[in-house]
């Protein structure tokens, strides 16, 4: 199977470099190889590989950046992915791609299904949800992974700041209204190879056969705070941490240009039961996670 995995050098894609390329001749490409910010440009790039599979891991990921007048998280997240989704259908080959939640507005009680109602409240989650939307009105052959919170070590992430600026400063406040599932992205990579792996003896036809939506996130619940207190507590060398104090605070508090959703716990329950998959709690990841530190 020839794998071709776009965003190779995010946090997920790194990831992804090593998962996809034990199950196919893997082609990873970066931003400088392949520019989602020109989605024109993206048939060229996929005919001169003709992938049987295409991964999707690049994204505009910067939330608050995305509310700013004139940037690019349409073109990259929407107007990419609807052209990737024409490719698959033209180019016969199966794709992975990779959303999120917020795509919720994170009102709900219970934890989010992947045919509830979706309702961004910021320009990212907009613009991802142009990027599902086009999938399915194409009805392209596209497994779309809603994921949530994810964070490795190497690059930018909540769990990465919180390991930084607890070595920083001696005080840290951490907002506790905001729920979701800590996803570590080598498990996340883990799971979506486990997928591909299902995909693999005919990727177009099978992504065809499932094509939709699938909520894919680490296993268990937490609040932002309860997150950085426990990278804290399990930071493998705490003794040499500066911070002493970690508050509690409401998001309220912390003012950001974009609103995020309070609450959007995933329910990961169709992809278990459609590819075997279910990934680890996230307790147990950060423990991984960390410890590699
Ligand atoms: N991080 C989260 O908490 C989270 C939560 C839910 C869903 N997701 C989704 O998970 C996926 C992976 O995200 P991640 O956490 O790995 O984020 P990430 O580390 O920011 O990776 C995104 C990658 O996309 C690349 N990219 C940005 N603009 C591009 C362009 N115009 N053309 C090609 N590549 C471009 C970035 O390159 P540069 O480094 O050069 O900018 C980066 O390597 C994304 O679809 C994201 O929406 C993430």
């Amino acid at each position: 199977m020839k794998i071709l995995l776009l965003g190779a050098e995010g946090q997920l894609g790194f990831e992804l470099r090593g998962s996809l390329g034990c199950i196919g001749s893997l082609t990873a490409l970066g931003r400088a190889e392949c520019d989602l910010a020109r989605p024109e440009s993206l048939e060229q790039v996929v005919r001169a590989y003709a992938p049987d599979l295409l991964v999707n891991a690049a994204a505009y990921t910067d939330v608050d950046g995305s509310e700013a007048v004139g940037s690019p998280a349409h073109a990259i997240n929407g107007a990419a992915v609807a052209e990737l989704g024409r490719l698959a259908n033209a180019e016969r080959f199966g794709l992975i791609h990779v959303s999120t939640d917020f795509v919720f507005d994170g009102e709900a009680r219970a934890p989010y299904r992947e045919d509830d109602a979706t309702a961004p409240v910021n320009a990212y989650g907009v613009s991802k949800l142009a990027g599902e939307q086009a999938l399915k009105a194409l009805e392209a052959p596209a497994i779309v992974l809603r994921t949530a919170w994810v964070y490795g070590l190497r690059r930018k992430s909540f769990v990465a700041t919180i390991v930084r600026l607890a070595s920083e400063r001696s005080e840290l406040s951490v907002v506790d209204d905001q729920f979701g599932n800590p996803t570590f992205c080598r498990d996340l990579s883990n799971g979506i190879a486990a997928i591909a792996t299902i995909l693999r003896p005919d990727p177009f036809g099978a992504a065809t056969a499932h094509r939709g939506v699938y909520h894919l996130a680490g296993s268990g619940v937490a609040s932002r705070y309860e997150l950085a207190k426990l990278t804290v507590e399990r930071h493998p060398r705490r003794e040499t941490l500066k911070v002493r104090t970690l508050s509690a605070i409401p998001s309220d508090a912390m003012p950001l240009p974009a609103r995020r959703p309070l609450r959007t716990p995933l329910d990961c329950s169709k992809v278990q039961r459609t590819f075997g998959v279910a990934l680890p709690d996230w307790r147990d990841a950060l423990e991984r996670a960390l410890a590699s530190l």
